[in-house]
């Protein structure tokens, strides 16, 4: 793979920056900025990303088969992220589909987008938001108990240096090793083992829509298989269509 690193200390989104220059950006670049003025996450809602205190990076895929779907590489990517903090003493779960907690709040998101120029399908772009040094009061108010950042945690300035090192090559080994074998395996059973929601009665939101479930398990498809509380129904749920709340 090219390993084209591009560094900003701000900028309004790096996944917008790589919409903008989807033929001039190669793929394996690596996009990583110190602060995000305009950070998106999933359906337009915002990601918080101030400046010294987070950390964002794209990256940028042009080489992938029909088969790595978008979501199954939002959860290659979360489960080398886990592992990174792992190795790096952060024990740390998977909320399926996008995002990583520590003691129930979220550390860390992973957004994935197909990118289009004329219809035509340039790029996938995985972004990943990840709080080191937040204070509590460094979030906006409606996400103060639902946040958390890796210095909050450990209960010292974190330094990320080593973290993104260990977790790009970690994404790596399990891009190359997916593209290779085309077997999600290796890296949902990451995400499976260290899910923070099988197992859990949770509240699924689709659109307007509410209902309690109990979560089964991920299929091999990256999708949610869970039990409807009041149908006693098994389902699955797509990520793209649905938000979870309280895990
Ligand atoms: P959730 O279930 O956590 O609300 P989601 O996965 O359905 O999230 P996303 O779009 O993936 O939704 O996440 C964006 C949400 O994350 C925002 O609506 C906001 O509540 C929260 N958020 C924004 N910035 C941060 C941050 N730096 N750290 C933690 N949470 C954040
Ligand atoms: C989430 O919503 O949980 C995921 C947030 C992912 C944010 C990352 S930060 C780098 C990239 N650029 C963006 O604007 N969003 C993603």
């Amino acid at each position: 793979t090219q390993d084209n690193l591009y560094l900003f200390e701000t900028i309004d989104s790096t996944h917008t920056y790589v919409s903008h220059n989807l033929s001039t950006i190669d793929h394996g670049s690596v996009l990583l900025a110190y602060s995000q003025t305009a950070g998106r996450g999933r359906r337009g809602r915002k990601w918080s990303s101030p400046i010294g205190k987070s950390l964002s990076l794209s990256i940028v895929l042009k080489e992938f088969s029909d088969q790595m779907k978008p979501t199954l590489l939002t959860q290659l990517t979360a489960a080398a992220l886990q592992q990174a903090l792992a190795e790096v003493g952060l024990p740390i779960a998977i909320k399926w589909p996008n995002d990583l907690l520590i003691n129930r709040r979220k550390v860390a998101g992973v957004l994935t987008e197909a990118m289009f120029e004329r219809q035509v399908l340039q790029a996938i772009t995985i972004g990943i938001g990840i709080n080191l040094n937040q204070s509590q009061s460094d979030f906006p108010t409606e996400i103060h108990p639902k946040a958390t950042s890796l210095a909050l945690e450990t209960e010292s300035p974190f330094f990320a240096d080593k973290l993104i090192a260990q977790f790009l090559k970690l994404f790596e080994q399990f891009y190359q090793d997916y593209q290779q074998s085309l077997d999600p395996e290796p890296f949902l059973s990451i995400c499976r083992q260290e899910s923070a929601v099988i197992g859990e009665i949770v509240t699924v939101v689709q659109g307007d829509k509410r209902r309690d479930v109990e979560v089964l398990g991920i299929e091999a498809t990256g999708e949610l298989l869970v039990r409807d509380l009041s149908s006693k129904e098994k389902m699955t749920l797509i990520s793209s269509e649905v938000s979870l709340r309280n895990p």
